[in-house]
């Protein structure tokens, strides 16, 4: 194995550069070291002007998301080694604009995610202090997966979808809402619908399941899509042969 590679790092300041560039760096090429190692290594030895974001090193807060050699993935959690010898192109997440370098704007998410009203909804609010909602662990598995979304929008960055239609709620957003739709302790499932039920929520998902594969923490969104889409089916059928029983 060489001691050194080479990264290929995208860089550009929107207010300033007509267009992206490249800049080569060469970093060492270690067993334990990430991609956000050799990128970290940069910023410290070879270029403090290079821009990216990171916090937790450990696949946790989702901030250091990436693309690699043309991959959405989580620098934190991909390894130098993988990509040897090099080079390793290193660009920001695909499908949103570029603050700098490989800094992008996420406030198109930021913006949809409370849409979904990602929380626990009662019916009556009075008294939910004090008393306890006990859950079996069958209750619990049934939106356990969808609850280990760390928000770091490598599905979005994934979709062909999103690429196409930027006001598709998107992957991660519906996925947190089947989180709160399926847990036992919620109320708040018809609320959600007149979102998720429509030509921007799950109706624009086309089934690629490109988010899906690119998901670092098995939260699988294309099946919550598609699960919800027989959800939602079913409500607006019940809600037209039935209107007496429908909420
Ligand atoms: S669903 Fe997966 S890929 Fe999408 S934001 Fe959540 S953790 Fe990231
Ligand atoms: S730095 Fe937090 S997930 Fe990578």
């Amino acid at each position: 194995m060489p001691d050194t590679i080479t990264l290929q790092v995208a860089r550009y300041r929107p207010d300033a550069d007509a267009a992206p560039t490249t800049q080569e760096y060469v970093v060492p090429l270690r067993e334990e070291w990430a991609v956000l190692d050799g990128l970290n290594y940069i910023k410290d030895r070879l270029d403090g002007t290079l821009s990216f974001r990171w916090s937790c090193r450990m696949g946790i807060c989702g901030s250091c998301g990436m693309t690699v050699n043309g991959n959405p993935v989580l620098t934190c959690g991909t390894f130098l080694t993988d990509y040897a010898p090099g080079p390793i192109r290193i660009e920001p997440l695909a499908n949103f604009p570029v603050v700098r370098d490989l800094v992008v704007e996420i406030e198109d998410f930021l913006r949809k995610l409370p849409a979904v009203k990602p929380w626990l909804v009662r019916e009556d609010e009075q008294g939910v202090d004090d008393v306890e909602f006990l859950q079996t662990p069958a209750q619990l598995a049934e939106y356990q997966q969808y609850s280990m979304c760390i928000n770091c929008m490598l599905c979005y960055a994934a979709c062909p979808v999103y690429a196409l239609e930027p006001d598709f709620l998107g992957p991660a957003a519906i996925a947190l809402a089947q989180r709160y739709n399926l847990d036992s302790r919620d109320q708040g499932a018809h609320q959600r619908l007149d979102l998720l039920a429509t030509a921007q929520g799950v109706w624009a998902c086309t089934y690629v399941g490109e988010c899906t594969s690119a998901c670092p923490k098995g939260v699988d969104p294309a099946g919550a899509i598609q699960r919800y889409k027989l959800t939602a089916a079913t409500r607006t059928l019940r809600s037209v042969l039935m209107p007496w029983a429908a909420r």
